[in-house]
């Protein structure tokens, strides 16, 4: 069984591998939003400052489909993580929606209007969190299924297909593209780095440590389950 000790007050929450994979993701996202964002504003000042910073249309393009390519890698890769690594299988398994979220938001809702005392019993991942990965998963799937509909177009095949499939695939990968925009940089950054508690950023995405503190207050149900096993041990494939 794989073991991890609390070290120093700290405990080991995200892996290297799993570590690796976020920064590939958000520097995809962002390279994907900042090449594509400008084509969708190319007549605004906005988007002529950045096509110039890309090195012009043809190169902006190529810049995209490079980093569309690396978003789709990743994700093969990760598909592959999470059904045959064991770490991959836990994770992958502490995503899943159980009543448990459910009654930790009602009493999340009541703690936060003043209507109750009890804070949230959290798990592994809270329901934002989880709504979070499963964003990306949906989000990416939708970008990539539009993204190469848009290549066939761009590449000039497929052009039998009828023009209200392009407007309407053109209209779903950018106005997604500008969601995932406002996901990332409202909903995300904030939570992980800008809340009050955490400011003025979360080091776990770059040291995969979670100090005993944070996971006390943060994830409590996962606090107390680490706790049962008194020789302090944290077992990787038995109680995350
Ligand atoms: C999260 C990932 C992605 C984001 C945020 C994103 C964003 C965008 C945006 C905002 C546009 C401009 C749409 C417009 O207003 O005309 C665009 C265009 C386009 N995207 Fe993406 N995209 C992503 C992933 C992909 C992927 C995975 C592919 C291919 C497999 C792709 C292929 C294209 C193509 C072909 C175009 C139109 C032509 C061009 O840019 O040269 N995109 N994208």
């Amino acid at each position: 069984m794989n073991k991890t000790k609390f070290q120093n007050g700290y405990l080991i929450r995200f892996n290297l591998i799993e570590r690796i994979q976020h920064i590939i993701l958000f520097v995809a996202l962002i390279m994907l939003l900042l090449t594509g964002l400008s084509l969708s504003y190319y007549d605004s000042w906005f988007g002529r400052f950045m096509i110039d910073i890309e090195g012009g249309l043809e190169s902006r393009g190529n810049l995209h489909y490079f980093f569309a390519f690396v978003l789709m890698a990743l994700g093969v890769f990760h598909a592959f993580y999470v059904t045959f690594s064991d770490k991959g299988q836990s994770e992958i398994a502490h995503m899943k929606y159980t009543k448990k979220d459910f009654r930790n938001m009602l009493i999340s809702f009541r703690y936060n209007f003043g209507m109750g005392k009890a804070t949230p019993y959290y798990g592994r991942y809270n329901l934002s969190q989880k709504f979070q990965y499963w964003g990306v998963i949906f989000g990416s799937v939708i970008m990539i299924t539009t993204g190469i509909i848009l290549l066939l177009k761009v590449w000039k095949i497929a052009m039998l297909f009828p023009k209200w499939l392009w407007d309407i695939t053109n209209l779903v990968h950018s106005f997604e593209g500008m969601m995932i925009f406002l996901v990332l940089f409202l909903w995300h950054i904030y939570d992980v780095h800008l809340s009050p508690g955490v400011f003025p950023m979360s080091r776990v995405w770059l040291t995969g440590k979670i100090s005993e503190e944070e996971l006390k207050k943060e994830h409590p149900e996962e606090y107390d389950e680490i706790n049962k096993d008194k020789s302090g041990e944290w077992k990787i494939d038995g109680n995350i």
